[in-house]
């Protein structure tokens, strides 16, 4: 619980710890409300620190015995943590002997349980929880472990040592931080295989299961085996322990967790199954084993210095896991769904009061910055850096990388300095994508001159103030642009043009014709364009653009365009707009999944966004009512064609979660719905009782429910998976997404009503009022109901867990977009919020900022 003044933590403060340890040795006595840790650590003085305090972390520990070598001590010991007075300046052995208690330990960090089995979660600060340490990165160490227990299978980081009746002992060899540190217990299955590395040592695989769960593990055992294959052939690096251990775990705060040799999967992104698991969820199983994989290297092998630099190896995993997916899938399809999510989360973040740079340089409590900043802007700020110095020097600078730096606690300077030593630029102003918060609006203004031929591009950029930051420097930015001549052929391909002052110009000379430019291909950078383009240009630029990128994004302003006048001047669904979709959803040249993505249009949140961006207040129930107005028309429009875009792309032969076949079902899909909106359900009621997979039982329930006709499906899906909680999450956030504005909360509130709601479940609390937050025009319903209800949750949930309450009340975070009225009640909730007795230190933080 939060003492009475937060205290805020600074990067400039960094100083090292005063002790290097040798080796760390534990002993784990499990219990479910009384686990005995022993702990026994070599230290020794460390001689580039100045400051030699002993103080080692320790957070809700009972202290039974503490011991420097071998005599006992007498430690001051706070709530923080304990320091011993005078320690020793030679070498030393520190022991100690703490109780916790696993069983009640609802915040999911250190060591807990779930469904009676042992797990651990020590990123970031967890570790503290469980036994008196340094609890910091740049704090590295061997650690041998041993685990005594009744079940089945007990598991920690590294290689296996000595096992036997109620007893296993690991061993990792390589240095790692604690945070890094993984235990589990439980009576588990497996589901085995073997990857044997390009050197040719043998690696055992497991990913281990709650028994039941067996048959959901092989997708992502191919997975693990294709990320291993993928980190060799493209980034030349091996794993480099004898075994490598996935274990899923249905209680879990976040998604997964790179634990040396024994990752933790929250089971919803491990389990798959094509019963149980749609074709989304298979793409993201895939990309997270990946990701939590690539961390082996970047992330473990080369860990961070301090909490701040984060996205060192985050944001450099997240782009990782990018180029396995474009690899394995479709790249721009994939390039497409990270922008359609940037704009999502990371731009109305940077934009609002929670914007902080990449790398922060103050926090309160790291848990909160595992951001979209951190992690999604991250990987923009290195996939930039790749553009500018090109493909063969970016893997030449990562060989460096991870040559000069194996073994080491990095910074963020660390990182840049690998990349001008090996590619001789200088990237000192590149570095401000780490230090400035913000997202730069880049604006283009045309010349052409058609005496000289001349035709010239003045590019602005500029980024309004953030918290904390007035004044704004211009960036490097990598700006991906060809030009087209008028007849739609490309005359000039793809080149960078490198932007590093506030005004620039790019001049083509030699043009017969006036071009027409397609500016920031494939998304070069993570800005807002504003450019000089009408209808007719996007029109022109959906037929021609060589980028499939920009084609696709064109197709999306004009939706954004039209939904806009809808909104804002009460205009009818634009014709243009409507006609050059039509020729794009029905060009069996191009891919199933590239088309799907054409149909959808942006989201509601995203609309008030941009409403909110134009200086506009943005009217929940008018986005609403446009979003649904287009819906319909783009049904009518397309009405001729949807039986056929719907037969023609249902996959033939057994299923398969492949590019090829999830693309087809998307469409498809899309088609059904587009003919519910004509009020032809039939589609919809045969695939829902069909589907022999998820993905088309749920398209076809969701179509069935948006149409008001899904009662009976409703309680069939229930009935038919009650047993399965990962589907039964999806039960829960369908019903609550598609309910009318006017009844969201009544939905959500009725919901936490029913038998299978467990707020102690972070995967079905999000499932639940994570929902009702997305649900944009239910959420804001003029009533205040659903702020209100959020509110008490998120109270209710805080005395549980912080972490999952401080994340989710980012839900909060632009309230100041809608009008008044709505602003005074999300504000009212806000401050009911903070000031409920013992808040968390999490939630607190979260809601200061937002409140700000
Ligand atoms: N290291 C994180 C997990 C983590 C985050 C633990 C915050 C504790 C606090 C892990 O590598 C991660 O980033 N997981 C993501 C999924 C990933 C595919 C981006 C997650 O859990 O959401
Ligand atoms: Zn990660």
């Amino acid at each position: 619980m939060r003492d009475a003044a937060p205290q805020t933590i600074y990067l400039k403060d960094y100083t090292p710890f005063g002790y290097l340890i040798d080796s760390v040795s534990l002993t784990f006595k499990l219990h479910p409300t009384e686990t005995r840790v022993l702990s026994r650590i070599a230290f020794r003085p460390n001689p580039d620190a100045t400051d030699q305090t002993f103080f080692l972390h320790g957070e809700e520990l009972k202290l039974i015995s503490a011991k420097i070598d071998g005599a006992e001590v007498s430690p001051v010991v706070t709530d923080e943590g304990l320091t011993i007075e005078n320690a020793p300046s030679a070498p030393f052995i520190w022991e100690s002997e703490v109780e916790i208690s696993p069983s009640t330990n609802t915040a999911l960090e250190g060591l807990y349980m779930s469904n009676g089995m042992y797990c651990t979660q020590c990123e970031a600060e967890g570790f503290r929880k469980i036994t008196y340490y340094p609890d910091r990165p740049d704090v590295m160490a061997t650690f041998d472990v041993r685990i005594e227990g009744s079940e089945n299978v007990l598991l920690s980081n590294g290689n296996p040592g000595a096992s036997g009746e109620g007893f296993a002992e690991w061993s990792d060899p390589w240095k790692k931080p604690a945070y890094l540190f993984a235990l589990v217990a439980g009576d588990l299955n497996n589901h085995p295989g073997s990857f044997t590395t390009r050197s040719g040592k043998d690696v055992e695989l497991n990913i281990w299961v709650r028994p039941g769960d067996e048959d959901k593990c092989a997708f992502g055992m191919q997975a693990l085996k294709d990320s291993m294959k993928w980190d060799e052939d493209v980034y030349g690096r091996e794993y480099d322990l004898d075994i490598f251990n996935i274990v899923a775990v249905d209680d879990f705060n976040m998604g997964a967790m790179e634990n040396k040799g024994l990752n933790i999967f929250n089971s919803s992104c491990v389990l798959a199954s094509q019963a149980t698991s749609t074709d989304a969820d298979f793409e993201r199983i895939e990309a997270i084993i990946a990701h939590e994989y690539f961390h082996n290297w970047t992330g473990n092998r080369i860990t961070c210095r301090d909490w701040f630099q984060l996205c060192l190896k985050e944001g450099l995993t997240v782009f990782r896991d990018a180029q396995f997916t474009a690899d394995m899938r479709s790249e721009p399809v994939k390039r497409i769904d990270d922008v359609i999510a940037l704009r999502a989360r990371q731009f109305p973040e940077d934009q609002g009061p929670l914007s902080h740079p990449v790398r922060p340089e103050e926090f309160q409590e790291i848990n909160n910055f595992y951001t979209a900043t951190v992690y999604e802007k991250g990987a923009e700020v290195i996939g930039m850096l790749k553009t500018l110095v090109g493909h063969d020097a970016y893997y030449k600078a990562l060989d460096l990388y991870f040559e000069r730096h194996d073994g080491d606690a990095a910074t963020i300077e660390d990182w840049i300095k690998v990349f001008e030593d090996s590619t001789g630029r200088d990237l000192a102003q590149f570095k401000r994508w780490y230090s400035q918060s913000g997202t730069p609006k880049v604006s283009v203004r045309e010349e052409w001159d058609a005496e000289g031929g001349t035709f010239t591009l003045h590019f602005n950029q500029s980024t309004a103030p953030t918290p904390g930051q007035d004044v704004k420097d211009p960036r490097v930015i990598p700006i991906a642009l060809g030009l087209l001549n008028p007849n739609g052929d490309e005359t000039h391909s793809t080149q960078i043009f490198e932007m590093t002052e506030a005004e620039q110009a790019l001049t083509f000379t030699g043009l017969s014709a006036r071009p027409v430019p397609s500016i920031l291909r494939g998304f070069s950078a993570p800005v807002m364009l504003e450019q000089d383009i009408d209808n007719t240009r996007r029109a022109f630029l959906l037929a021609h653009d060589t980028d499939a990128f920009n084609r696709w994004e064109a197709g999306r302003e004009l939706a954004r365009d039209a939904l806009l006048k809808m909104i804002l001047e009460d205009a009818a669904p634009d014709a243009a707009y409507l006609e050059g979709l039509k020729r794009v959803v029905t060009d069996t040249s191009l891919d199933a999944a590239y088309r799907a993505l054409m149909l959808n249009q942006p989201s509601e949140t995203e609309l008030a966004g941009v409403i909110a961006e134009m200086g506009q207040t943005p009217d929940p129930v008018k986005i609403h009512a446009a979003a649904k107005a287009l819906s319909k028309a783009k049904a009518e429009s397309l009405a001729d064609a949807l039986p056929a875009l719907y037969t023609e792309n249902q996959p033939s032969g057994a299923y398969a979660p492949d590019a090829k076949g999830s693309g087809q079902r998307a469409l498809a899909n899309s088609a059904m719905s587009l003919m519910g909106k004509l009020g032809d359900v039939e589609k919809a009621r045969a695939q829902y009782a069909s589907a022999d997979n998820m993905t088309q039982q749920i398209a076809a329930l969701a179509t069935l429910v948006r149409e008001g006709e899904g009662d009976a499906e409703v309680q069939a899906f229930y009935d038919q998976w009650q047993e399965d909680r990962l589907v039964i999450n999806k039960w829960f956030g369908l019903q609550i997404s598609l309910a009318k504005p006017e009844e969201a909360a009544a939905v959500t509130e009725r919901l936490t009503q029913h038998p299978d709601f467990d707020m102690k479940n972070p995967n079905r609390f999000r499932g639940t009022l994570g929902a009702l937050a997305g649900n944009h025009a239910g959420f804001h319903h003029a009533s205040g109901a659903g702020y209100k209800l959020l509110a008490d949750w998120l109270i209710k949930l805080d005395a549980l867990n912080p972490q999952t309450t401080a994340r989710m009340c980012t839900s909060f975070q632009t309230w100041k977009r809608y009008d008044d009225g709505r602003q005074a009640m999300i504000k009212a909730q806000l401050e009911r919020i903070l000031a409920t007795p013992n808040l968390s230190r999490d939630t607190h933080e979260m809601i200061s900022r937002i409140l700000g």
